[in-house]
């Protein structure tokens, strides 16, 4: 299996912790060496984390055709399976394949750009670039750079944004299945709120999703997602035909944005005075449900949050981007609230967020829950002090690692296919080099285990929190 090449600034530069990827295997082998994957949320494990995962220190992956036929110990597992042709992987931890839970495909060469927040941001540098995506050759080399970029990352699974364009959406869903990959995308509805060229009538796009439905859809690991990109750049008329995709597919996910920017929002209830709030504008189009996902989520209410959680909706928490152009502070205890518990995804949003890798966004991540478990701990305000809810906000490598694999596949509604080493999903996993970054990164890993790497679940959550970090 190829070691994809990284490409600008996903991963690539000494401090950077660049995993081998491994893909999905083809044919009947083994892969033998130190897995950790997850069972369970550990959010639900409070204090007691390491209920929710699985560390085999010597461990063995049996995989036939792409799909785990079985998985454990590798004393245990091996004298089932006499003849194995075994790749032995040492000084790596092997983790599932990370998942994207929201990117865009057609910024991949325009992520970075100074300063602009979110709309002035999307006329001056998105928009002018995602045109240029109606060019078949274009709109093929950049599929190919994207898929080429998240492999690099560690990422296996994406749900990703492509354009208005059909052009857009054939090359995108081509370039992942020569790759063997599991997405979801779809044709992006937007027809207001930017640039004649970047924009289709609601007819086009029903028709064009309808298309594309058709065409990709459950063919190989391609799946369909209904994309209005964002309310504010939807009419009526295109929310309306987006309801009637649901309606006619209803096994389709739909992603979209939702509450990412201040202005964003007051635009948008200016829109839909019927609507006391954002999540409400996606509800009158009875959009809402298992396999919805909004990205950023940031400034939804306590009442959103419940309401998404009721529905079997998810969020995206992608807090590269929402560190980059300003958006906000996501509220990583509220979504993880065990009385009302959102499902959620984290994302690059690149190129909103500046960075192609999931490890960044874990690194993102962490500073931002630690910003809400400041705001939480009665330090700044003892009215609104909840430390159970400051407690929440810390992202343990548990809690990291769950959330780009297990956590994230169950968020996209996927997780009967990927997340984790359960037998029957694929074998989509990443080899992650604890030693990776900076020179003195051996040394540091050196406070927690010997030089033969982590022997305990305890020592292999050291190694993850500083590949993180
Ligand atoms: N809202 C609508 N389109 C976009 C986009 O491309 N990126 C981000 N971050 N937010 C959006
Ligand atoms: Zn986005």
């Amino acid at each position: 299996m190829p070691d994809w090449p990284a490409e600008g600034n996903g991963a690539s530069g000494a401090d950077i912790h660049q995993p081998s990827v491994k893909g999905t295997i083809i044919a009947t082998s083994g892969i033998r060496g130190t897995f950790f994957d997850f069972i369970d949320d550990p959010w639900k494990h409070v204090g007691r984390e390491e209920e929710s995962a699985r560390f085999l220190q010597d461990g063995l992956l049996v995989v036939e055709d792409g799909l785990i036929v079985a998985f454990g110990p590798f004393d245990e597992v091996s004298p089932l399976h006499p003849d194995l042709d075994v790749t032995e992987i040492r000084g790596r931890i092997i983790t599932p394949g990370f998942i994207d839970g929201h990117v865009h495909v057609p910024q991949t060469r325009a992520l970075g750009a100074f300063g602009e927040q979110l709309l002035p941001w999307l006329i001056d540098t998105v928009f002018p670039e995602e045109a240029r995506y109606s060019d078949r050759e274009y709109a093929r080399a950049g599929s190919d750079r994207f898929l080429e970029n998240m492999l690099a990352g560690g990422t296996t699974t994406v749900q990703a944004f492509t354009t208005t364009s059909t052009v857009a959406v054939e090359e995108f869903f081509e370039a992942a299945a020569r790759r063997d990959m599991l997405v979801i995308s779809g044709v992006t509805g937007i027809d207001q709120f930017a640039p004649e060229g970047s924009t289709s009538t609601p007819e086009e796009f029903y028709d064009d999703s309808k298309a594309m439905i058709a065409k990709y859809h459950g063919k190989g690991r391609n799946r369909y997602a209904i994309t209005p990109r964002f309310a504010l750049g939807a009419s009526d008329e295109l929310l309306k035909a987006c309801q009637r995709l649901k309606k006619e597919h209803p096994d389709l996910w739909v992603n979209t944005h939702i509450s990412e920017n201040p202005l964003e929002i007051s635009n948008l209830l200016l829109a839909h005075p019927d609507c006391t709030d954002y999540l409400g504008v996606y509800e009158k189009y009875e959009l809402v449900g298992p396999k919805f996902s909004g990205g950023h989520a940031v400034w939804l209410s306590d009442n959103e949050f419940g309401r998404l959680s009721d529905s079997g909706g998810a969020v995206v928490f992608c807090p590269c981007s929402n560190l980059f152009l300003g958006s906000g502070i996501f509220r990583l205890a509220k979504a993880t609230d065990p009385d009302k518990r959102v499902k959620m995804s984290f994302g690059t949003d690149m190129g909103g967020g500046n960075r192609f890798s999931m490890i960044h966004v874990l690194d993102e991540a962490y500073k931002v829950g630690m910003l809400g478990n400041t705001l939480l701990d009665g330090t700044t305000n003892r009215i609104t002090q909840d430390l159970a809810a400051a407690e929440r906000s810390k992202l343990s490598p548990y809690r990291a690692f769950w959330s780009v694999t297990l956590g994230g596949a169950e968020g996209l509604y996927i997780d009967d296919q990927v997340g984790n080493f359960e037998v029957g999903k694929s074998a989509d996993f990443v080899a992650l080099d604890w030693n990776a970054g900076p020179s003195a990164m051996p040394w540091h890993q050196s406070l927690f285990f010997g030089e033969a790497g982590p022997t305990t679940m305890a020592e292999a959550a050291h190694a993850l929190f500083a590949v993180m970090m």
